[in-house]
């Protein structure tokens, strides 16, 4: 833990964690120490309690201690430990620990609002979030003095229900060997040099289906269209605008693959006729006509032109249904349309599901099995989608 007001809120998450039976070491920073003692988490972890690589040097902690952790969380997360984080500076035992860290890593920020909006700190997150690092939103609310804002330190049980996330995730190397392709964000179809008709699509949900795949071993390729979010590390970037140069790197990329996933909306419809120049105002009529024409369907052609059972071929939906039925019903009917192996079918008329940070998913499997995703964060939907693959590329 950082050394921030917050940490006494820390107390509670190590207490949730003992208490399910994790063994957890503490490592505060010395400015941790002032807020909350020694005595607190060593009386709360059982363990004794360092905060710089001095101590016990013989056993080489500062190295042991990441190398051998399953996870390494920091609450509360300042934005000075932030900026140590990003730059790899490790002065005292914490930063040794996340310089040496293979395993997930967690970060929960606790800070003023003018901190953490800062161009400084935000540019941090960006650059640790890209390099695969989870590092939770702040809440938005009162902070220590008057003030308020984001830059609230999660709940204790938010993070918790993190860390939850990330030990089942622990990597595991099923998709070693196995080359993935993702398809995220949404497709823009130009009208004229500043206006496009475009698809509501953040690119998060297939932006964890890259990362994750990226953690479990599989060598990966993005063909993003206009994400929100940033690519994460370790993948091979196509970057795209419309449907047709999607289509284009998605028929180029598919050929090689064993899993093919689009994960990005596409639209249905381009203009017919993209204008060379600004439509103006005081050139057009009251009403601008467009006409709309059909795009390629890139999934059904990639299911159409795949000769034996590679590529694995995996199709989301987002829908609005009156219900869990009708859902179901419209997610079949579709999977048999597009003729895919899986299709992950999410209704995103009763739950926020563009630009948030969960997803609660249907899978349905051409053989007519449906597994159900409650309601989790979009890393663990991805998992879910992994875990379906795997067992499909098992039986072929
Ligand atoms: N898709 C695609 N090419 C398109 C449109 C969609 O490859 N031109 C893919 C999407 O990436 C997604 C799946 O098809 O994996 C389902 O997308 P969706 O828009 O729901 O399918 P549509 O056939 O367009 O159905 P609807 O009429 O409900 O929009």
């Amino acid at each position: 833990m950082a050394g921030g007001i917050a940490a006494y809120k820390a107390v509670e998450v190590l207490r949730g964690l003992t208490e399910s039976g994790h063994d957890v070491t503490v490592v505060p920073t010395a400015a941790a120490l002032r807020f909350v003692g020694t005595a607190t988490w060593e009386a709360l972890s059982g363990k004794a309690v360092h905060d710089t690589v001095w101590d016990q040097a013989q056993l080489v902690a500062h190295v042991r201690l990441g190398q051998q952790a399953d996870l390494v969380v920091v609450v509360p997360a300042t934005a000075d430990l932030l900026a140590r984080a990003t730059h790899g500076v490790a002065g005292d035992l914490l930063t040794n620990v996340l310089l040496t860290a293979r395993c997930p890593v967690l970060l929960a920020p606790a800070m003023h609002t003018e901190m953490w909006l800062h161009p400084a700190t935000q540019r941090n997150v960006l650059d640790l979030r890209g390099r695969g690092v989870v590092v939770l939103e702040p809440g938005a609310g009162r902070l220590t003095g008057a003030d308020s804002g984001p830059g609230r330190l999660p709940e204790p049980r938010q993070i918790l229900e993190a860390i939850a996330d990330l030990l089942r995730r622990r990597p595991s190397n099923d998709l070693a060997g196995r080359s993935v392709v993702v398809s995220a964000g949404g497709t823009r179809e130009p009208l004229d040099p500043v206006r496009f008709i475009g698809n509501n699509s953040s690119g998060r949900q297939g932006v964890e289906l890259a990362r994750t795949a990226v953690s479990r071993g599989a060598s990966v390729t993005l063909v993003a269209a206009n994400l929100d979010v940033d690519p994460p590390a370790g993948v091979t970037l196509v970057r795209v605008g419309t449907a047709a140069e999607l289509h284009a790197a998605m028929v180029e990329q598919a050929s090689a693959a064993d899993v093919v996933v689009m994960a990005a909306a596409v639209a249905d419809f381009r203009p017919d006729a993209q204008a060379g120049s600004k439509i103006k105002k005081e050139s057009a009529e009251a009403t601008l006509r467009i006409e709309l024409v059909q795009t390629v369907d890139v999934l059904a052609g990639l299911v159409r032109a795949r000769t034996g059972v590679r590529p694995v071929i995996v199709g989301f939906a987002a829908e609005t249904a009156a219900d869990a039925s009708e859902l179901l019903a419209i997610g079949r009917g579709k999977l048999a349309r597009k003729g895919c192996d899986l299709l992950v079918v999410n209704d995103v008329g009763r739950a926020v599901v563009f630009g948030a940070a969960d997803n609660e998913v249907l899978i349905l499997a051409s053989d007519g099995s449906v597994t159900q995703l409650p309601r989790r964060s979009k890393a663990a939907v991805a998992d879910g989608c992994w875990d379906a693959v795997v067992r499909l590329l098992a039986d072929r």
